[in-house]
C-alpha cells in the first residue's frame, strides 16, 4: 500500500478548486492494495470516501476520511469477434483518453462521449451521457470492491440499474469501490447523429473520428474548460416532469425545449429554465453560472463549499418560484466525515 498522507490538500484534484482538505489520503494504483487500504481506514476509525476525476463532486474545507484516490491504469481486450470488442480498462484511466484511443483503434460506440472529463471509475456511477448516448449502454462487466461486506463484486450491465444520470453506484452511493469495467465496443461504427446541431457540423460523409472531433469542437465552444473556470459540468440534472405536470408547465412556457421519454414523461431543459430567471451569466459572490451554458456552475475567485452552496440555493428557489419545478444538483456533496451527503430538498 501507498503511503498516507495526512492534512492532504484537494484543492487541485476537484475541477470546481473548491479549498478542501482532507485528514488521510492514499493513491491506488494496483488492485491488490484494496484490502489493506480498507483495513487501514477500519484501524483508524475513518470513512472512505473514493476519489476520480474531481469532476463531480462538492468537497467541504476540512473532512476527517480517508481519501482513496483511484489512480490505477491498464487497458486490454478481453474477447473479440468480427463485429465486436470486449475491452477491459482500468477505473484510473482518463475517460476522453480512452475514447480516443478506443476510436483511433476502430473500437466504436462511445465517439458522443468525447471531452467529458474524469476518469473511467466514474463513468457507471452516474452513467455519464451525452448528445444522444450513455456509457452504460456499452458497459459488460463492472468489477468493484464492497466496502460494506469487505468483498470483491461484479456486476453485469443488466445489475447495475442505469437511467438516466443514474445507476446502483449512485443510489448506494459510497458502498461500491469500482476498480475495472469492461466495454463492448463496435468494429463498424454505428454513429448516433440524433441532435441537430451534431448531423449538420458533421459534415456529409460523416465517420467515427469526424464525429469525435465535431463533439470535441462543440463541447468546446458551450463549456468552459476547469483550467479557465473552475466547473464541474452540468450542474443540474434535466427535470422530469409527469404528463400532468408537463401539461400544466407548457401551456404556460410554450417555448421550453423538452424530450419526452418512453415510460410518457418528459424532460425539461434546466439551461433553459436558469436562462429565463435570468441566471446565464450571473453571478453571487464568487459563484455563477457560465455566460455560454446556464447550466453550468463556475467559481469565479475562491469559492468554498458555503458559497456554491449559497449560489445553487438562491437558484433553486428562484426556479421553483417560477416555474414550480425543482432543480437536483448532479454533483455528488461530501461532508465533515468524508459521506455522502443526500440535498436537503427546497
Ligand atoms: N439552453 C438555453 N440556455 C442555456 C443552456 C441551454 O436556452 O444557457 C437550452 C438549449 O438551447 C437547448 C436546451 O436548453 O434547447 C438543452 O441544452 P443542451 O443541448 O446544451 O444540453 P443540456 O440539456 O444543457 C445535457 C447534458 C450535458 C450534455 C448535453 C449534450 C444534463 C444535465 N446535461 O445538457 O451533460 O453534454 O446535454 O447532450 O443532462 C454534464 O452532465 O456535465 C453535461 C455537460
Amino acid at each position: 500500500m501507498n503511503v498516507v498522507q495526512h492534512q492532504f490538500d484537494l484543492t487541485a484534484l476537484n475541477t470546481l478548486a473548491l479549498y478542501s482538505q482532507t485528514s488521510d489520503y492514499v493513491r491506488i494504483d494496483a488492485i491488490d492494495q484494496i484490502e489493506d487500504v480498507v483495513q487501514y481506514a477500519k484501524q483508524h476509525q475513518l470513512n472512505i470516501f473514493i476519489l476520480s476525476g474531481g469532476s463531480n463532486v462538492l468537497l467541504p474545507e476540512k473532512f476527517q476520511s480517508l481519501t482513496v484516490h483511484m489512480l490505477n491504469q491498464g487497458k486490454e481486450i478481453v474477447s473479440e469477434d468480427d463485429d465486436f470488442v470486449v475491452i477491459k480498462v482500468q477505473a484510473g484511466e482518463i475517460w476522453h483518453d480512452f475514447v480516443c484511443d478506443c476510436c483511433a483503434k476502430g473500437y466504436h460506440g462511445l465517439e458522443n462521449l468525447a471531452l467529458i472529463p474524469g476518469r473511467v471509475g466514474a463513468a457507471p456511477i452516474q452513467n455519464i451521457g451525452a448528445y444522444g448516448v450513455e456509457a452504460g449502454e456499452f458497459i459488460e462487466h463492472i468489477w468493484a470492491y464492497d466496502l460494506q461486506q469487505q468483498q470483491h463484486v461484479n456486476f453485469t450491465a443488466d445489475q447495475c440499474q442505469f437511467a438516466y444520470r443514474d445507476s446502483i453506484f449512485k443510489q448506494q452511493a459510497g458502498r461500491y469501490l469500482i476498480y475495472a469495467l469492461s466495454f463492448r465496443l463496435r468494429k463498424q461504427a454505428d454513429l448516433k447523429l440524433n441532435y441537430a446541431d451534431v448531423a449538420k457540423r458533421v459534415g456529409d460523409t460523416p465517420t467515427a473520428e469526424k464525429l469525435l472531433n465535431t463533439i470535441v469542437k462543440i463541447r468546446s465552444e458551450k463549456l468552459p474548460q476547469p483550467a479557465l473556470y473552475p466547473n464541474a459540468g452540468s450542474f443540474f440534472k434535466n427535470p422530469i416532469l409527469s404528463a400532468l405536470e408537463f401539461t400544466t408547465f407548457i401551456q404556460k412556457h410554450p417555448n421550453a425545449p423538452h424530450y419526452l421519454q418512453a415510460d410518457g414523461s418528459v424532460k425539461v431543459a434546466a439551461g433553459w429554465l436558469i436562462d429565463q430567471a435570468g441566471w446565464k451569466g450571473k453571478k453571487l459572490g464568487q459563484v455563477g453560472m457560465f455566460e455560454r451554458q446556464a447550466l453550468v456552475l463556475v467559481n469565479y475567485g475562491q469559492a468554498n463549499l458555503q458559497d456554491v452552496q449559497r449560489t445553487y440555493q438562491t437558484i433553486q428557489t428562484e426556479i421553483f418560484q417560477k416555474f414550480a419545478i425543482v432543480l437536483q444538483p448532479e454533483p455528488v456533496q461530501i461532508n465533515r466525515s468524508g459521506q455522502i451527503q443526500p440535498y436537503v430538498m427546497i
